[in-house]
């Protein structure tokens, strides 16, 4: 696949420049260009007057170029301050390391964008906002003249977004040049100064903010007009489907909590980073055990032990860590959806990959998923696109409660309608079977399955098996393997 295009891009010093595009456009492979992680086959970048056909990580570090990735590349077994300091710091054979002055470091950059975070934590036990904010401040101690941010805002609560707009403005009147990526167009229209749209990864063009209404990005972005995004509630509520009552766990912090979710309704779990709502949620799926309170479900008393008593209670969870919880990178993009079903899907000892990939193409078509194939790999999608592949898991299994930790985190405007049409559609209809989940038909990309997928199942499961596994260790060989061409 060509991500990108020949795309043409300028950024001014003290500008916000922000980068749009739906999800798959080309936005993460551009900056990766920009900072040297991937080499591009064409044209040619400037950077100070200086002209470059390529650039290596290192050759944009010593040009000033930061950037705050889509998804936070920390190391998990060492300290904060650690991290931002191997970042940050020279490294030399005969330096000695300075731990208080590490220490300081990192409070200080940390202070800068209001981020409530120890230095000495270990990042393993920091949630996937506080990694962002870490990043963030990476990014800050480079004293770089071009910082890059990648959805930098996408699971951050609104406190900590004004203090990020704040360091952004500063940047900006410091003369820094930011290029700031992002699916909500309200931070776009609050910082933005001028905007340049990706289409399947070509330039549509480039505009300055003012003058655009929201209407016109989403035309350019999407090319076609999007209406209705986001569709007022309607139906009835019925019964609690599940009563929580001084639910507490010490292990993650959950004391006292009280909360009803009846069927046909959602509720908004609100909160700042760190007030307990992931881990709620966690305490809730088994991940995390109770040690207090009770949980009902249609009013009799469960205790959920692990996730695999979760799911059979007919609960789901969309996690907020894509990365660490959701997709599985070197898996296929059907085996990811259809995992937490298997033996709702596949009743009986095997597996019919006929049926998998005819679930999976019909979430692709309905969440629109952008992929070469159903089987190509979750990590060669883009990061928008992995998350609906993450929502679409949980909603295959129909479950009585879905909870959901902030699902339409870096997902465009489209799909989040989508997202959220589907959402409201399963509370107020309550399970159903997962072919309900289809809608009409919008366009060649929706079309439905070829029909052979769904008359030979079992002899289109096996065929692939044999051609795809290079080991020929059969049908769990395949599933280790993944990416056929790569196999581990
Ligand atoms: N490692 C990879 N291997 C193969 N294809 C990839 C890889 N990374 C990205 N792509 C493809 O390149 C295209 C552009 O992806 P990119 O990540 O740049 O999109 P994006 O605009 O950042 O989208 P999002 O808003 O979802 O983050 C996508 O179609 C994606 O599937
Ligand atoms: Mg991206």
């Amino acid at each position: 696949m060509r991500a990108l295009k020949g795309v043409s891009f300028e950024l001014r010093e003290g500008e916000v420049h922000a980068l749009l595009g739906e999800n798959g456009a080309g936005k993460s492979t551009l900056i990766k260009v920009i900072t040297g992680a991937h080499q591009p086959d064409g044209g040619v970048f400037e950077v100070n007057g200086e002209t470059l056909s390529q650039l290596t990580p290192g050759k944009a570090r010593e040009l000033g170029i930061a950037c705050v990735y889509q998804q936070p590349a920390l190391f998990p077994d060492l300290s904060v301050a650690e991290n931002i300091s191997l970042r940050l710091e020279k490294s030399s054979p005969f330096a000695l390391v300075k731990w208080a002055e590490r220490r300081r470091k990192a409070d200080e950059l940390l202070g800068r964008i209001g981020a409530d975070i120890a230095a000495d934590a270990e990042v393993r036990a920091l949630s996937m906002p506080e990694q962002q904010l870490v990043e963030i401040a990476c990014a800050m101690g480079a004293g770089a003249r071009i910082v890059i941010m990648d959805e930098p805002t996408a699971s951050l609560t609104r406190k900590e977004q004004h203090l990020l707009f704040k360091v952004v403005r500063d940047l900006r009147a410091n003369g820094v040049g930011v290029i700031y990526i992002s699916h909500r167009l309200e931070e776009i229209f609050a910082l933005a100064d001028r905007v340049t749209v990706l289409r399947d990864g070509e330039s549509v063009g480039t505009n300055p903010v003012d003058g655009l209404t929201e209407e016109q990005m989403i035309r350019l972005m999407v090319g076609r007009e999007v209406s209705a995004i986001y569709p007022p509630p309607e139906g009835v509520v019925g019964e609690a489907v599940l009563s929580v009552r001084d639910l507490s766990c010490a292990e993650s912090g959950v004391a006292g909590v009280d909360l009803d979710v009846r069927a046909g309704e959602v509720v908004a779990l609100a909160g700042l980073v760190g007030a307990g709502r992931t881990e709620l949620a966690r305490v809730l799926f088994g991940i995390t055990l109770a040690d207090g309170g009770g949980i009902f479900l249609n009013g009799k008393a469960v205790k959920i032990r692990s996730p695999r008593e979760a799911i059979a209670h007919g609960i789901a969870y969309v996690p907020e860590d894509r990365r660490r919880h959701g997709v599985i990178l070197e898996m296929p993009v059907a085996a990811n959806i259809t995992m937490a079903g298997h033996p709702k899907f596949f009743p009986g000892t095997l597996l019919r990959f006929g049926a998998e990939t005819e679930l999976a193409r019909r979430f692709i078509a309905d969440l629109g998923i952008k992929t070469d194939s159903s089987e190509s790999p979750g990590g060669s999608l883009s990061g928008g696109n992995q998350q609906k592949v993450s929502v679409a898991r949980w909603l295959a299994t129909e479950p009585r409660l879905l909870i959901l930790d902030e699902p339409t985190q870096g997902v465009d405007v489209g799909a989040k309608a989508e997202i959220h049409r589907i959402i409201r559609s399963l509370a107020e209809q309550g399970p159903r079977r997962a072919d309900d989940l289809q809608r009409p038909p919008r366009g060649a990309r929706h079309g439905r399955p070829h029909r052979r997928h769904a008359r030979r199942p079992h002899r289109e499961g096996f065929r692939k098996i044999r051609s795809r596994c290079p080991s020929s260790h059969g049908r769990r060989a395949w599933r280790c393997c993944g990416n056929p061409e790569k196999p581990r």
